[in-house]
């Protein structure tokens, strides 16, 4: 079994490999040093809305910023649904000492063909620049490659968001290539930069 250092406590997989359909409808509870990501709850509305209601938090991302907490309750409803279903799916990022809900992290897609997977993230603008991004997505590669029959983890970002990138290499991604006008966002066509992290890459 794939074993990592970032995880202090892992629940609901046993270390055991799962179908990704058993793994996304009982998403993990993942503990760090200063997070626990967890499935979100209907009761996250306020948090998440106060970060996702951000147009900066929002601007390099493929989703608009919430209007209302309509929108917030929507995406909740959206996601519980996704549990429910055993899809690809997200976790609400918490701070350890509070609960409070400061960002979430999950996977856009998984590929039961090419084993493979994206991960994306977003995080309250309060948060930025503590290293929090960081934490949470070596968590969660840690938890893929050990509970997933998954060999390939990439993510994307716009190349106007280097941040977003500085987080994939410290999480052990390596840069593959930049794709131009990749992704269209809010009405313009933008050049992205790829990442992803393999199995091979992790085990010694
Ligand atoms: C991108 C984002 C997730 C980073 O979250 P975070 O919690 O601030 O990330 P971390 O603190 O773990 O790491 C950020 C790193 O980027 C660096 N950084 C910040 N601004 C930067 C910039 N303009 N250029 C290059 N690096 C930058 C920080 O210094 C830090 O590196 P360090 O630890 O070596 O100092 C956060 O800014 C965010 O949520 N943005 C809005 C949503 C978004 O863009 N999501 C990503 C979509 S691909």
């Amino acid at each position: 079994m794939f074993r990592n250092r970032w995880i202090r406590f892992l629940s609901g997989t046993d270390g055991k490999e799962l179908s990704p359909s058993a793994y996304f409808s009982s998403l993990p509870v993942l503990e760090t040093n200063r997070l626990v990501l967890r499935p979100l709850k209907r009761k996250d509305a306020k948090d998440i809305f106060s970060f996702s209601s951000d147009p900066e938090v929002a601007r390099y991302v493929l989703w608009e910023p919430h209007r209302s907490v309509a929108d917030t309750k929507a995406y909740i409803r959206y996601m519980l649904d996704l549990y429910h279903r055993g899809l690809p799916c997200s976790w609400a990022v918490t701070l350890r000492y509070s609960g409070r809900v400061i960002g979430t992290m999950g996977f856009m897609w998984y590929s039961d063909a090419n084993s493979s997977a994206e991960i994306g993230y977003s995080f309250s603008r309060s948060e930025w620049n503590r290293g929090y991004a960081t934490e949470a997505l070596r968590a969660v590669i840690a938890s893929a490659f050990s509970a997933l029959p998954l060999n390939r983890l990439e993510a994307q970002h716009d190349i106007r968001n280097p941040a977003s990138g500085h987080v994939m290499e410290k999480c052990g991604m390596k840069k593959e290539g930049m794709l131009r006008q990749r992704i269209r966002n809010k009405g313009e066509l933008v050049d992205v930069a790829l990442y992803a992290v393999l199995r091979s890459d992790l085990e010694p």
